[in-house]
């Protein structure tokens, strides 16, 4: 599929970034990923609000002078107007601006791929996805871990029913990075800690999202009710730095979420683990080459990437032989590589339904910021259960 992707987008798209200036994460690593794909250019930039430090990274990066901005709203403007606009607009600022610079981009009809959690309200993302609705732009939300091939796989398993009905979700995502208060050192601590920034929530809201999405993007299944706790470890904070969330799903399932950002030991272990009726999967992150399959009586399985076993669906995304892994790079990538198609078909004046695409699109965002609003709003009521 990578060659046929390629063949197809031809190399000749050209996107904007806001975000990704010096020193920052999420931007660098979209750079990268679209860089795998070889086939978008960046044109326009709005890297950073310190003009120099935009300038700074637009340089580096080959961007003309004249198309590296002060602001997104001038960015959306200018680039709306120019006739070799940018096919589509990446958007990899902090949480709060996520409304304002995706709402610029879509009134200028540009395509968007935002940064999770999409918004900081449901009323804001339900506001973009009506706003993209009406201006036939395509918008993806940047899960990114859906992206990896394994995760596709147990995904395809478990729609085609070989672990049977699920029954229970446990799944975790511990790190260990804001034991301490590093607030005053590390830029990505300062900001997400920081609730005019970040939001309402810092932990559930950054990696909790990423339980919620993954749960949602491998069963399929919509959450009913959830009862949250979120606690505030370190002196001085006020948004929450560690959580466990019961959810219950519309087939009568039941979950278990924990999220940390105090857990002494862990980088990024988001597992997900999946029990049926027939069998369990387990799928990890930070072993994202394999997946785990245990049928019912039968010892656990190792499954991994880039064998002939992996369903030709999904290993049509291979990049690498097995034994050479892929990552967080080739993961979004790979959700780059479906949007880009999808924009690509629309370029080709044909009829594109986003759903037949395999990248998060406004929907899961929406349910993402609903997700992460309704376990705030469950531990500030005393840990009690609430509707979705
Ligand atoms: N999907 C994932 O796995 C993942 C991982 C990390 C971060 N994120 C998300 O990406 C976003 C950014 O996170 P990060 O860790 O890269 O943050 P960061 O602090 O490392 O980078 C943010 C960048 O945005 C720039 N910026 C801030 N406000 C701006 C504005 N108004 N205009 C232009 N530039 C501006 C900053 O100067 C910086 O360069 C967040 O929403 C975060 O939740 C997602």
């Amino acid at each position: 599929m990578v060659e046929a992707i390629e063949a197809k987008k031809a190399g000749n798209f050209t996107y904007g970034m806001v975000g990704g200036g010096p020193g920052s994460f999420i931007g660098v690593v979209h750079r990268a990923a679209i860089n795998l794909g070889g086939s978008a250019r960046l044109t326009a930039g709005c890297f950073s609000q310190d003009y120099a430090k935009s300038l700074e990274t637009g340089r580096l990066l080959g961007v003309a002078e004249d198309r590296i901005y002060q602001t997104y709203e001038e960015m959306a403007r200018c680039e709306g107007e120019r006739e070799d606009r940018p096919d589509f607009m990446v958007v990899t600022v902090p949480n709060v601006s996520h409304y304002g610079a995706c709402r610029a981009f879509l009134e200028q009809g540009f395509h968007v791929m935002c940064e999770k959690p999409l918004t900081c309200t449901t009323a804001e993302a339900r506001e973009l996805e009506a706003l993209a609705r009406k201006n036939g732009c395509l918008f993806a939300v940047s899960y990114v871990y859906t992206g990896h091939l394994m995760a596709k796989e147990a995904r395809r398993l478990i729609r085609d029913g070989v672990i049977g009905e699920i029954r229970v979700v446990i799944a975790e995502y511990p790190q260990e990075w804001l034991m301490d208060l590093v607030e005053g050192e590390s830029k990505q601590a300062s900001w997400r800690t920081d609730p005019a920034r970040s939001g309402i929530s810092n932990c559930v809201g950054d990696i909790g999202s990423h339980i919620e999405n993954m749960v949602a993007y491998l069963t399929g299944l919509k959450i009913t009710k959830l009862c949250a706790n979120l606690d505030i470890v370190g002196e001085g904070r006020t948004l929450d730095t560690n959580a466990e969330i019961l959810v219950k799903f519309s087939n009568g399932a039941s979950g278990c979420y924990w999220c940390s950002q105090v857990a002494a030991g862990y980088d990024n272990a988001l597992k997900v683990r999946v029990f049926g009726t027939l069998g369990a999967i387990e799928f990890e992150q930070e072993k994202s080459n394999y997946l785990t399959l245990t049928l019912k009586g039968e010892p656990p399985r190792l499954i991994s990437r880039g064998n002939g076993y992996i369903h030709d669906n999904v290993k049509a995304y291979n990049r690498l032989p097995s034994g050479h892994p892929e990552g967080y790079h080739e993961a979004l990538a790979n959700l780059y590589d479906q949007f880009l198609l999808a924009i690509a078909a629309r370029r080709a004046g044909e009829e594109v339904c986003e759903a037949d695409y395999d990248y998060p699109g406004i929907e899961m965002g929406i349910d993402g910021v609903r997700f992460i609003e309704k376990c705030v709003e469950s531990s500030q009521n005393g840990a009690v259960w609430v509707e979705l």
